[in-house]
């Protein structure tokens, strides 16, 4: 990691917690769940819409996704798969940083979301106006950013990345000796560091819910379960990714679930991975890794508070209503294009 001082951390506000969202979340009946289903399923037809979910979003949601041509997958995936579908509107079930790629990508179509308050503690700690700031200390150095922020702050990136591209693509960077900013997932950015040697300035914020994996625990875990493989995202703290036998974005993990021969696997990301991971691997054994704190006294107990905020009612609420739409300035759009544009380009070369 480089020396130089000019390395931001901006507090938090806004988290929800989870107990809280969780406990305002309506309950259904079996009867009334079914019902709720078939109605989105008329809503998204009537509306010539598709629905494009992420892997942390609850089973239900994934299995409408599935069940109703649209689709079940990880950052990148999903803004590619919005960008070529001919339905005229996307319903991003998942953060708001998803729904604004899905903006930016495809200005023609209208991009709705079950909720508009569930944001990412990566891009609430990177502020468009003090990272621009950042920025322009270093003006020779090439701005990459993880997807997980904001259009404004994609605007002022030279590159946008996911998980599933980043190693990549900063790789790409260094065999043309640029000088690299990266923001704003210090555990990503360390990882990247170590896998390509690359030394970049780098933001310093995190996932909350990433960040909760412990490296002790995990430890005493393993030596419970020798014979089990160790699947991690790299948004975890650096001791964590560490124990891993595998380091990757959400479909990464779920393709290592299917394809290692291992038979129990503790996996190192948000929990309800495990929907599309037993479905890839349904006689195989997943354990999640440990987080802080228990019950009660657990932050975010492997699950994204944010991601747990879209549920069958409010995608059922938005279908009716057309309301939460997202919209993003054109300017900022067409730079923010510019950047994700850039990383669907490398991929496709
Ligand atoms: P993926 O791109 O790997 O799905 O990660 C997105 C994310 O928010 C992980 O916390
Ligand atoms: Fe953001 Fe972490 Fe939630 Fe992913 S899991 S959306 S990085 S807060």
């Amino acid at each position: 990691m480089s020396d130089t001082p000019s390395v931001f951390a901006v507090p938090l506000k806004g988290i929800p917690e989870t107990a809280v969202i969780q406990a305002g979340m309506p309950v259904y009946t079996a009867q009334q769940r079914e019902e709720k289903i078939a109605r989105i399923r008329r809503l998204l037809q009537k509306e010539n819409a598709v629905l494009i979910a992420h892997y942390y979003t609850q089973e239900t949601l994934q299995r409408i996704a599935e069940e109703t041509g649209g689709f079940v997958s990880d950052s990148l995936e999903m803004a590619r798969f919005g960008s070529r579908h001919n339905a005229t509107t996307l319903i991003v079930a998942g953060v708001r940083f998803m729904g604004e790629t899905a903006k930016i990508l495809s200005p023609e179509k209208r991009v709705l979301m079950p909720t508009l308050q569930a944001t990412c503690s990566l891009d609430l700690g990177c502020p468009a106006k003090e990272f621009s700031e950042f920025c322009d200390l270093h003006p020779e150095h090439e701005v990459v950013v993880y997807a997980n922020t904001s259009a404004e702050v994609k605007a002022r990136a030279d590159w946008v990345v996911t998980s599933s591209i980043a190693v990549k693509v900063i790789a790409h960077l260094m065999d043309q000796d640029k000088k690299i900013i990266w923001a704003p997932d210090r555990h990503l950015g360390r990882y990247i560091e170590k896998v390509t040697g690359a030394d970049m300035i780098s933001w310093q914020g995190s996932c909350v819910v990433h960040e909760e994996f412990k490296a002790r625990a995990l430890g005493d875990l393993i030596a419970q379960y020798p014979e089990a493989a160790i699947l991690v995202h790299p948004e975890s703290p650096e001791a964590v990714i560490e124990a891993a036998d595998v380091v990757g974005s959400t479909t990464a993990l779920i393709k290592a679930a299917r394809e290692l021969p291992h038979s129990t696997f503790i996996v190192a990301t948000d929990n309800r991975i495990f929907y599309k991971m037993k479905k890839a691997a349904p006689d195989k054994i997943f354990i999640e890794a440990p987080t802080a704190g228990e019950g009660a006294t657990c932050k975010s107990c492997a699950h994204c508070p944010w991601m747990a905020m879209n549920g069958l009612h409010n995608l059922e609420a938005v279908l009716e209503s057309g309301q939460n739409e997202i919209f993003v300035d054109e300017e900022v759009r067409k730079k923010a294009h510019r950047s994700t544009r850039r990383m669907l380009d490398f991929i496709a070369h």
